[in-house]
């Protein structure tokens, strides 16, 4: 595990990037509001700029988790080391990989999110309540799921996201994912396809990627979570994303490891299938 004065110095490092890139994309806005090319140039230099491991604080969320998973918690007071993500218990590489899967224990598919409830629950009698009313960090509040999504996650970095959907409640579940992806619905009438279902895409200086077929962006969309926002300074998770999409589609917050989350994820991987995980990331 990396030391506190190693954590502090990742941060004083971010935060020189930081304020040298807003510098950098301050300028760009300011001068080329009407050519979008710049803009998008200079998000992606912006992006080059903070895509570094050693200014991304979302490896201290890595840290966090790595001490969470051993740390005996719980009625039972075990840690979660005897949990089963997929691929045998306590078997962390490669599981976020292939993560919605089937488990048979709890005959459901599961996310990431899902399952830790579970063995929390299961393995550790630990009372999920609390994070289940608040799963989010916030000002001055950690987040135990960012933190061991951040760390199991990242023992999947390198490898290439994988969907086989070779359980029939998998494929049942990808069909309910592609049936809400396409749902239009509150008041502004849109769905996920209305800002996600066309290639190239925009709002204002932001690329949307695409999710409603396979292809390129969706891969590298999907293998960049979880995720250091720089403008929550905080590392989010699918879960997240897909609230506070359906936030701004004015659609009710759906339940923290929800089927209905869990089966877009399940969607979007199969559109992202052979793309490459690389996280925690670092983005806006
Ligand atoms: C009103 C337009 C809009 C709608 C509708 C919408 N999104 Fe998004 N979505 C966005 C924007 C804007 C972003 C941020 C893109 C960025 O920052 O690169 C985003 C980001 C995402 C991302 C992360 C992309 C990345 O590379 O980080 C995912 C995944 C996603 N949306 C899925 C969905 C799903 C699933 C739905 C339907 C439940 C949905 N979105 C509905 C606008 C929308």
């Amino acid at each position: 595990m990396r030391s506190k004065a190693i954590g502090a110095a990742l941060l004083g490092v971010g935060a020189i990037a930081l304020t040298l890139s807003f510098t950098g994309l301050g300028s760009a806005q300011d001068g080329s509001n009407t050519n979008s090319s710049t803009s998008a140039a200079e998000i992606e230099r912006y992006r080059k700029m903070i895509d570094d491991p050693m200014a991304n604080p979302g490896f201290l969320n890595v840290d966090r988790g790595e001490a969470l998973w051993s740390e005996a918690r719980g009625e039972k007071n075990v840690s979660l080391e005897t949990c089963d993500l997929g691929e045998g218990p306590g078997v962390l590489d490669g599981a976020y990989a292939k993560l919605p899967r089937y488990f048979k224990d709890a005959d459901q598919v599961m996310d990431l999110e899902q399952r830790l409830l579970w063995c929390m629950e299961k393995v550790q009698a630990f009372d999920t309540k609390g994070i289940r009313a608040k799963p989010f960090s916030g000002p001055g509040r950690g987040s135990d799921m960012e933190d061991l999504v951040a760390f199991i996650a990242n023992k999947s970095s390198g490898m290439k996201i994988e969907a086989p959907l070779a359980h029939p409640k998998e494929k049942e579940l990808y069909e309910i994912g592609e049936a809400l992806f396409f749902r239009r619905s509150a008041v502004m009438d849109f769905s996920c396809a209305t800002c996600h279902g066309a290639a190239n895409k925009r709002i204002r200086t932001t690329d949307l990627p695409q999710f409603d077929v396979p292809n390129k962006s969706a891969q590298a969309s999907m293998g960049s979570w979880p995720t250091y926002r720089v403008s929550q300074s905080a590392t989010r998770t699918m879960q997240h994303r897909l609230w506070d999409c359906y936030r701004q589609m004015r659609m009710p917050a759906p339940g923290y490891g929800s089927e209905a989350v869990t089966a877009i994820t399940l969607y979007l991987n199969k559109n992202a299938e052979g793309g490459e995980l690389k996280v925690p990331s670092i983005k806006r």
